[in-house]
């Protein structure tokens, strides 16, 4: 049987299969969470929502004006109350950012709203990734390589506890990866207009 057929054959079989109100998206920056997330929410008919923009939406002030005005912690509220609302709702997919899973109420809160995926990724890509980028607080110094392998030290094991699925980004374009975890999700999460 084709994937779309069998895809087609698990929505007809049990429309309401999906194993939580909505899919979430974890892992490092630079691992394509908000690229990967909007193609895949296309797929399966969800509403797209990166946490960052909402949590600018909210505050009025960019991500680095945050960080630079009420520190890290100041974000982490912020993005903790941000999780708590979005993932409130359902019919969701939900691009968090890096450090959302340092939080262990946060982590709670997407293991029971949510499906999570973990989108990996070696320190080669996501510093590939992350050349041109000069927004990222974190990011702003020199020695980005130490940072970053820094943070996956201490991160890497949170989004391994908080996963159901893990996706190995390395050498996958942003429409590989959403191609491939799409499959990966096909038998799980039902889809809208499955091509006949
Ligand atoms: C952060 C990652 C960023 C953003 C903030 C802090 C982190 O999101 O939340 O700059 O701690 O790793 P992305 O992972 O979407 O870049």
């Amino acid at each position: 049987m084709s994937v779309a057929a069998a895809a087609r054959a698990v929505v007809l079989a049990s429309p309401a299969m999906n194993p939580a109100p909505n899919l979430v998206l974890v892992g490092p920056m630079g691992a394509g969470k908000t690229s990967i997330g909007r193609r895949l929410a296309d797929r399966f008919g969800l509403r797209f929502v990166d946490a960052d923009h909402h949590v600018e939406r909210r505050t009025g002030a960019s991500i680095a004006a945050i960080f630079e005005h009420v520190g890290e912690a100041g974000f982490r509220e912020r993005e903790a109350a941000a999780l708590a609302e979005l993932l409130a709702g359902e019919g969701l997919l939900l691009a968090t950012g890096g450090g959302a899973v340092l939080g262990e109420a946060n982590r709670r809160l997407m293991h029971a709203r949510g499906f999570v995926v973990y989108l990996r990724a070696g320190l080669e890509s996501q510093l590939k990734r992350l050349q041109r980028d000069r927004a990222r607080p974190l990011l702003q110094r020199p020695d980005r390589e130490q940072v970053l392998r820094e943070l996956a030290r201490v991160r890497e094991p949170l989004y391994r506890e908080v996963a159901d699925l893990v996706l190995d980004t390395d050498g996958l374009t942003a429409a590989e990866a959403a191609g491939r975890l799409g499959l990966q999700l096909a038998d799980r999460w039902s889809m809208k207009g499955v091509a006949a």
